[in-house]
């Protein structure tokens, strides 16, 4: 089928990649010039594993297009998914203007019948405003369907999570619309969950939201854990083994961050708000995420007396593994409130480190984790990418000033740490 892509970020590149690697005709487009001349010569501007080999073979292949053009990518293709960003405003509130702007060019540059769908993730009854602005600046009587289709990708397993999706949401108002997407995802032998396009919508905000419900709430019984002595870990399990539950995004560490889920319950608690209803259990959900972590600054405080003067090794800055993306990461604002304390940082991330050196002041980046630990008070664990799980520790005694460590992800038996010597602190389990 001929698709067409607009907005080649995250969402729009994998997207893209993936819709063409199961054979379709594909074109993303993006109105950075710069992205998209970096793309056809195969530079992808963003770190996501097997992604930039997908774009290049399917680039090679002749199904992968990019263009700065959106009249290009709306001329050349049947179904146009608008992938554009919807970054938070001050208020919390979703900024819809790059999705009104794409609607509006693709009413203008529209010949024949268009199926446009929305992949990024929008407020409830987006879906709406974007058929009236297509109305509104049609030319002639050129026939067009709107349809919801959100993504559940997760960054830094997107392309299996787009290939292997547990299900395939399609919210669509016409027989049309249906058969086409329906079509398009015949190779996927998942359930498809075909609704109207408001309960789709309502799908991606609610999903997201009781995932970070999911950790704010195993984060609150962390809390519990580390005043009575139980061991969250244990308890995460105990709970998780039961069907009705599930052992998933029950992982309790510094709060959650990232692109969306922070921004995405903001954006729903808005929503609810403008329908008349106080979302006051999404409100606590926020309010634990960010108690969380200052939680783990007093235990670093506990153990240091005062930050003041203190070297802090900061392994991993990403919002989680497998990503150099550090928006709304907690450990970014740990960081900076360690900053305000007066300590000095020294910090290292597998990848995330050039985004790192952008919004951070005097922070001494590292070349691995070996070099951070020289001559720090405190070692802290922020992100579990996987090469913090096999560190030598004898090594690492050696190096600190003095052997503590506050670990932010559980990635270590308390027990062998503290055989090694070491006064160990991590999330709702034993200190040692
Ligand atoms: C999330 C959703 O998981 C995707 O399904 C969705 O498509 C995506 O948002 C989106 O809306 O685009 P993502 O933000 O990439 O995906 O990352 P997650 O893997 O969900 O992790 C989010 C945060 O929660 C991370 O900071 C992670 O460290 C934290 N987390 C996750 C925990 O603290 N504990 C857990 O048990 C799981």
């Amino acid at each position: 089928m001929k698709i067409a892509i607009i907005g080649s970020g995250y969402v729009g590149l994998v997207t893209g990649a993936c819709f063409s690697e199961l054979g379709n005709k594909v074109i993303c487009a993006d109105n950075d010039a710069r992205k998209i001349n970096g793309l056809k010569k195969g530079l992808v501007p963003i770190y996501e594993p097997g992604l930039e080999e997908l774009i290049v073979r399917n680039a090679r292949n002749k199904r992968l297009f990019f263009t700065a053009s959106i009249k290009e990518a709306v001329k050349s293709s049947e179904i146009i998914f608008i992938a554009v960003g919807t970054p938070p405003l001050e208020n919390g509130e979703a900024d819809l203007t790059g999705i009104e702007n794409v609607a509006h060019s693709i009413a203008v540059n529209m010949k024949g019948y268009r199926l446009i769908v929305e992949k990024s993730t929008v407020p409830v009854e987006t879906g709406d405003w974007v058929k009236h602005t297509i109305t509104h600046y049609i030319k002639d009587k050129t026939k067009f369907d709107v349809a919801s289709n959100p993504e559940f990708l997760r960054e830094g397993s997107a392309i299996d999570d787009f290939m292997h999706p547990d299900r395939i949401v399609i919210g669509v108002e016409s027989k049309k619309a249906r058969d086409l997407l329906t079509e398009l995802y015949r190779p996927f032998k998942v359930p498809l969950v075909i609704t109207n396009i408001k309960s789709a919508e309502l799908i991606k905000h609610a999903s997201n939201a009781f995932l970070a419900t999911k950790i704010s709430f195993i984060n609150a019984v962390s809390q519990i854990c580390d005043k009575v002595g139980a061991d969250v870990e244990e308890v995460a399990r105990g709970m998780g083994l039961d069907k009705r539950i599930g052992p998933s995004f029950l992982k309790a560490g510094i709060g959650y961050g990232g692109s969306c889920f922070p921004k995405d319950l903001d954006a729903f608690v808005h929503i609810s708000e403008k329908t008349g209803y106080d979302f006051k259990l999404l409100k606590s959900v926020a309010k634990v995420n960010i108690e969380q972590l200052s939680s783990v600054l007093k235990k670093i405080k506990d153990s240091l007396w005062i930050i003041k003067g203190k070297t802090i090794a900061i392994l991993g800055l990403a919002f989680k593994p497998n990503t150099d993306d550090i928006r709304n990461a907690p450990a970014l604002r740990l960081v900076r409130m360690l900053q305000e304390e007066g300590a000095r940082i020294k910090l290292y991330d597998p990848q995330a480190i050039n985004k790192a050196r952008k919004v951070l002041d005097k922070v001494i980046f590292c070349a691995d984790a070996y070099s951070t630990c020289r001559s720090a008070d405190c070692l802290f664990i922020a992100t579990e990418w996987d090469e913090f799980k096999e560190l030598d520790f004898v090594k690492i005694k050696k190096l600190l000033r003095r052997p503590l460590i506050v670990d932010g992800r559980n990635l270590y038996d308390p027990e062998v740490l503290r055989k090694l010597g070491f006064s160990y602190i991590s999330i709702g389990r034993k200190k040692v």
